[in-house]
């Protein structure tokens, strides 16, 4: 089966106060066409920010190394350009807490790009084509 959804060694680090604490550590998986995969382990160990990671939803503060291509092109450190039209077309989230996985509409946030961003993932949610939470 093609891999349509690839991570490789993924590792992902956020800035807060000065300090840089790791969340996620040389992460690998795949995802063929048409394959279901389930990312399983403890609250906290880094499912939601490994599947935001793939289309570079985290903010500002992240720090992710490693590669995740999807389609066979690169999404880390990929223009936003290429990042919009996968984000709620191709890769979608169906967020396990919605009033707070939606802070990017919060007003400390609340720039037209997130809020586009925001528009751009519940559609693609309604639209039904796929998700990862
Ligand atoms: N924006 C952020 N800034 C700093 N740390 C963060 C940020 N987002 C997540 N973290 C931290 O990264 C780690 C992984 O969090 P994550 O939300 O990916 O866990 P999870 O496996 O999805 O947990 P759950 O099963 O509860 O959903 C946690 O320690 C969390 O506090
Ligand atoms: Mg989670």
């Amino acid at each position: 089966m093609s891999a349509v959804l690839e991570v490789r060694n993924l590792s992902v680090s956020f800035r807060q106060d000065g300090k840089i604490t790791q969340a996620v550590k040389g992460v690998s998986f795949s995802v063929g066409r048409g394959e279901t995969v389930a990312l399983v382990g403890e609250s906290g160990s880094g499912k939601s920010v490994s599947a935001l990671s793939t289309v570079s939803l985290l903010g500002d503060s992240d720090i992710v190394e490693g590669s995740v291509t999807y389609d066979g092109v690169e999404m880390v450190g990929a223009d936003e350009k290429h990042l919009m039209q996968v984000r709620g077309n191709d890769i979608s989230f169906i967020f396990q807490e919605p009033m707070t996985s939606l802070n990017r509409c919060t007003p400390s946030r609340n720039s037209w790009r997130n809020r586009w961003r925001c528009i751009r993932g519940w559609w693609g949610l309604r639209r039904g084509r796929g998700s990862l939470s």
